[in-house]
């Protein structure tokens, strides 16, 4: 069984990385969701809030739930993937801006486990320009992101956000 885990903070899931989810799942049989432990960050959601949001996602989108793991990892990704018995790494890609970054991370990735390989799909047009920190900002300033968010995540966004 080809797997792929697909590692990011998701604070929240945006409709850029359920594009992304879908377009992988044209590619492999199984993919992980995985998400970031990482409190350094100053995350809106807590880890479970945002492994809950992804599951009612996955659910919400008709994907098969025994092809979509959603879990949670802290430490570096690589040992991550060994762990789980994925040699596959996904990212989403948008704008040239994301390049730099991804290339620098997917680089490093292969210096610690050179057996790990990773794989980027282009996030579909029409989200290019979508990113959880935007769509956080934007909820936060009265703005409605409910057509770039997931349908269970907009209403807990503009909960989270006292609105
Ligand atoms: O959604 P993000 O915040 O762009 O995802 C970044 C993520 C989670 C993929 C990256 O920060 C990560 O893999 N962190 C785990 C720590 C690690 O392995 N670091 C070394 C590789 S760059």
């Amino acid at each position: 069984m080809t797997t792929a885990i697909y590692p990011g903070s998701f604070d929240p899931i945006t409709r850029g990385h359920t594009s992304i989810l879908k377009s992988g799942l044209v590619c492999f049989e199984k993919i992980v969701v995985a998400v970031l432990n990482n409190p350094g960050k100053n995350p809106l959601f807590t880890v479970d809030e945002r492994i809950e949001m992804i599951r009612e996602t996955v659910e919400d989108m008709g994907e098969d739930p025994a092809r979509v793991e959603v879990d949670s990892f802290d430490g570096l990704l690589v040992d991550y993937a060994k762990r789980k018995g994925a040699r596959t790494l996904l990212r989403g890609l948008r704008a040239v801006a994301d390049f730099e970054y991804e290339l620098q991370m997917a680089n490093m990735n292969r210096h610690l486990n050179e057996e790990v390989v990773t794989v980027f799909i282009m996030a579909n047009d029409a989200y290019f320009y979508v990113a959880s920190g935007l769509c956080k900002e934007v909820t936060k300033l009265g703005g409605d992101v409910s057509k770039l968010v997931p349908r269970p995540v907009a209403p807990k966004l503009r909960a989270k956000l006292g609105l």
